[in-house]
């Protein structure tokens, strides 16, 4: 036996399985998809198939003519689950799993009709990566492994099912509805998504439509309308889009991430319904995904920098063509300050702010962090910078051709660019980078006249001068968001009153900006937004916002009280990952 990812039981010495064939009915009174897995393999073969479950109960497996296939289920670990193991008789090609997901997998939510849009259906959504895909089937559950699926799911009456995947027609099936995917392009399992409740579509473009509740979805169309000019401003720095759909789901609000780049169907919290468009480089985001971490996937969370931070270079690419410069640096800059507060949360020597990590024995959901993500995009940025744009655009080309549809280590990728762009590695000190703790003196810097006129403007707020209201009224949702940001904490409340004044923020319908405002009235025990944050964490379970609004609440004994008694009165509701979010920020409170 050998492993080579720290977050599941697959043997690259074993069959790797090709292909799914997966027939499931959702039971939302018991919370649980129940049906039977057929697993193609690779080749025909006999005995050891190790697979991943979580929680999976394991009715039957045999072979695909009907033979019983031995097997056992391993010993629970909190981080891998249980090792399905089974003794493949001799030509073996594909093994059917009849099975159930347990009622709390923690790759799925299912929502209480009141905490939908609607409020009459319940609601189902999976989130899989980095590694839930085991709590909704059994399977190879690392980026190595890559299937094309064919999917049946059967839900009541009145829900609809979308999926990441090409939708194939649906058709009565006794008192509901079964829904027939077909996803033709390979993916690792964590790409692996559905939703299910009662969902409308309204189409933006010629490859794109966007799904959400009926209640949502013609804000979403409007928020999202730009797309197709995103992904043919994609395609004209990456290559063409090999996914043929760019299709959106808008998820109610407990979904845990602002996006989930799942292929042609990208999962989007409605947090970004922010009105105004100005939410929209989530989007961007996970589009650019389609093709650094959907087509070059990382081969094990050690390399997620592989997907996170080309994709966030990468954003910031599309967004100055979308926006302009000046846009771009601006997010940079909300990423430095994001990068900075990261860098507070491990301390700068830990292991965990380098690159490369080393997670054997780590949860990848306790140490998500913006690391990857932005000192990822500033290690790229570097190269582009000392390669030079177009030399670098040729070699981002060249890499998304070469890799596509594989999944990759960082060592491979450090190898291809060695091959490429010779002794560039080495000019930007690419082993520091990828190796060690922290942000190198090396890392980039992103200036812009706006960015000092707004940082200007914070402190001259901090020493008490207030700026002319026009003038502060004037900025953009990207510079009042970097405004806050550096304000400092906690601050007297006239001046919280002069700043909910002037710029209307309680009232603010983009999260960014009304999430960073609560964050420091809370640090400054402001009584006049408890209401406001109360509303807030009892509907969004986005992990982004819960994280520093549980954080910012350890502020004083009263403020901790409210924390308390906001998590005791919405636990159950919230996903398991905002759930454990919110436990870990409160376990870190001082006492009283
Ligand atoms: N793939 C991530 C979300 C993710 C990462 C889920 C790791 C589970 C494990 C997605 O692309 C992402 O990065 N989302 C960000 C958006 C962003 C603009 C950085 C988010 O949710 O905030
Ligand atoms: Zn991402």
């Amino acid at each position: 036996m050998s492993r080579i990812d720290p977050h599941s039981f697959y043997d690259p010495e074993q069959p790797a399985v090709r292909r799914l064939e997966l027939f499931l009915r959702a039971d939302f009174p018991s919370r649980t998809l129940s049906g039977e897995v057929l697993l193609r393999l690779d080749r025909p073969s006999s005995g050891a198939l190790d697979l991943d479950t979580d929680g999976l109960r394991i009715a039957s497996v045999t072979t695909e003519d009907g033979r019983p296939v031995p097997h056992a289920l391993g010993e629970p670990d909190p981080i891998l689950g249980r090792r399905l193991s089974l003794d493949l008789p001799p030509g073996t090609d594909a093994v059917r799993i009849a099975y159930g997901t347990a009622s709390e997998a923690t790759g799925l939510q299912w929502l209480e009709p009141a905490q939908t849009a609607g409020g009459s259906h319940p609601f189902l959504f999976s989130q899989c990566q980095p590694h839930h895909a085991r709590s909704l089937l059994p399977c190879q559950d690392s980026p190595r492994v890559r299937v094309t699926y064919r999917a049946e799911i059967t839900v009541p009456a009145g829900f609809t099912v979308v999926m990441a995947a090409a939708p194939r027609g649906k058709r009565p099936e006794g008192s509901g509805t079964t829904f027939v995917f077909e996803m033709p392009q390979p993916i690792p399992t964590y790409l692996f998504a559905l939703a299910a409740g009662r969902l409308e579509s309204r189409d933006l473009g010629p490859r794109s439509r966007i799904w959400a509740e009926p209640e949502t979805v013609e804000a979403a169309a409007f928020e999202f309308a730009a797309i197709e000019s995103m992904i043919a401003s994609a395609e004209g720095i990456f290559g063409p889009y090999e996914w043929e759909r760019y299709d959106m789901l808008v998820l109610p609000p407990s979904f845990p991430y602002g996006g989930m780049e799942n292929p042609r169907l990208t999962f989007l919290t409605p947090t970004l319904l922010a009105g105004d468009r100005s939410l929209v480089a989530v989007v961007v985001h996970e589009l650019a995904h389609s093709w650094t971490g959907n087509l070059v996937t990382n081969a094990t969370m050690n390399d997620f920098w592989l997907n996170e931070g080309f994709t966030v270079w990468a954003e910031r690419r599309i967004l100055e063509v979308l926006k302009g410069e000046e846009a771009a640096a601006l997010a940079w800059a909300l990423g430095q300050g994001a990068l900075d507060r990261a860098m507070e949360r491990f301390g700068p020597d830990s292991p965990l702010t380098r690159l490369k990590t080393d997670l054997w024995g780590v949860d990848p959901d306790a140490v998500y962090s913006e690391v990857p993500y932005e000192k990822g995009a500033r290690f790229v940025a570097l190269l582009e910078r000392t390669a030079g744009r177009e030399v670098f655009d040729r070699f981002i080309r060249d890499y998304i051709a070469r890799f596509r549809f594989t999944s990759i280590t960082t060592e491979e990728f450090l190898a291809f660019l060695e091959e490429r762009l010779p002794g560039l590695a080495g000019r930007v000190g690419a082993e520091e980078w990828l190796y060690r703790p922290g942000l190198p003196a090396n890392a980039p810097r992103f200036q812009s006249a706006r960015m000092a006129f707004v940082l200007e403007m914070a402190s001259a707020w901090a020493q008490g001068k207030r700026p002319p209201a026009e003038e502060l009224r004037a900025l953009n949702p990207d510079e009042t968001l970097l405004f806050l940001q550096n304000l400092p904490r906690p601050l007297p409340a006239q001046s919280l009153r002069d700043l909910d004044g002037l710029l209307g923020l309680s009232g603010r319908g983009n999260y960014e900006i009304l999430v960073e405002w609560l964050v420091i009235a809370a640090q400054s025990d402001y009584e006049p937004v408890f209401p406001k944050i109360e509303e807030v964490l009892s509907r969004v379970g986005r992990m982004k916002f819960v994280r520093p609004l549980f954080k910012a609440l350890a502020a004083t004994a009263r403020t901790r009280a409210l924390a308390r008694r906001i998590f005791e009165a919405n636990q159950a509701r919230y996903h398991n990952l905002t759930r454990r979010v919110a436990e870990a920020e409160m376990a870190a409170y001082p006492e009283g």
